[in-house]
């Protein structure tokens, strides 16, 4: 599961709809994977992503690695050759690098499925936590309206997609395209489905939102680099306008998401995230049974 494209929208409810029924039954999984090892490896750094998949694997019998790329001989040698070793010994990868090239390599050289944990493109397994967060708010995903305010990044994009195969109407309010994320084909395939639109109202977004979403300006393994910091500067100053905040929400019902980690006064102010619409907290917890359905999913247990 690099992303979605190889999903379809039928293929991908059923993901959400068994992550919410693992969700909450989670002792009819206890031994799904016993016997069963997936390696989690990381070039870059993560709470979530890390604890949610470590987690998961034991909370369905099996057992976890977690691997600092820096550690290891990724760094001194080939993607594939250090690819085919390790799929030989493992039932599962989950891997966060920093390029998708390197991703698409080490799929193409496993023996076992390969899950994207984050890179510069798309993070898939972030928007099946969040299309189950909003199937559990509102009964049904087909006909929900979310509004995405940000940059148009990685979360954007698995968002895109995510929404426009489930039937979510979604909005992106986006002043900046992360242009490392671009993906024409991706965008075309979403646009074709009539679901997505975009615009710079934002404040006509937010209207009728049944879901309000908020990401970093900065991506992770850029935010405290000091060769980013005139970019991040500049970002500040073009995204301080559609920030989410009290201001922007007044006279909106909308639940308010963010993936985290939240940059409080900047993305999003801390009195919406401690307020009676957010649902970020119920969203994050929710990666580890999102976790839990993909894995079980790749694995064939469903
Ligand atoms: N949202 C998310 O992926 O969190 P981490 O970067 O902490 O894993």
């Amino acid at each position: 599961m690099l992303n979605f494209k190889e999903l379809s929208g039928q293929q991908l409810n059923e993901i959400i709809d068994k992550g919410i029924e693992i969700k909450n039954n989670p002792e009819k999984y206890e031994k799904e994977l016993s016997g069963k090892s997936s390696a989690l490896i990381f070039q870059k750094t993560s709470t979530r992503t890390r604890v949610a998949f470590e987690v998961a694997m034991t909370q369905l019998g099996g057992h976890a690695l977690y691997i600092d790329w820096r550690t290891t001989n990724f760094g001194i040698a080939t993607v594939e050759d250090e690819t085919r070793y390790l799929s030989r010994n493992v039932d599962c990868i989950m891997a966060r690098l920093l390029r998708n090239a390197d991703l698409v390599k080490m799929a193409a050289s496993s023996r076992v499925p390969v899950i994207n944990g984050c890179d510069e493109k798309y993070h898939p397994s972030q928007a099946v936590a969040d299309l189950m967060i909003m199937k559990e708010k509102k009964g049904r995903l087909k006909g929900t309206r979310l509004v995405y305010i940000g940059i148009h990044n990685n979360v954007c994009n698995s968002l895109v997609e995510g929404c426009t195969k489930t039937g979510v109407k979604l909005t992106t309010v986006t002043p900046l395209h992360n242009e490392p994320s671009r993906d024409e084909e991706l965008l075309e395939a979403a646009r074709k489905t009539g679901l997505w639109e975009t615009t710079s109202d934002v404040k006509a977004a937010v209207r009728d939102a049944d879901f309000v979403y908020t990401d970093t300006w900065v991506d992770m393994e850029f935010f405290t680099d000091p060769k980013f910091a005139v970019e991040k500067e500049k970002r500040v100053k073009l995204m301080m306008p559609f920030q989410v905040n009290d201001e922007l929400l007044k006279g909106s019902s909308a639940y308010v998401m963010h993936d985290m980690p939240i940059h409080r006064g900047y993305e999003i102010t801390g009195d919406v995230v401690e307020g009676s619409k957010s649902i970020i907290y119920e969203q994050a917890e929710n990666r580890l049974h999102a976790a839990k359905t993909i894995l079980l999913k790749l694995l064939e247990k469903y």
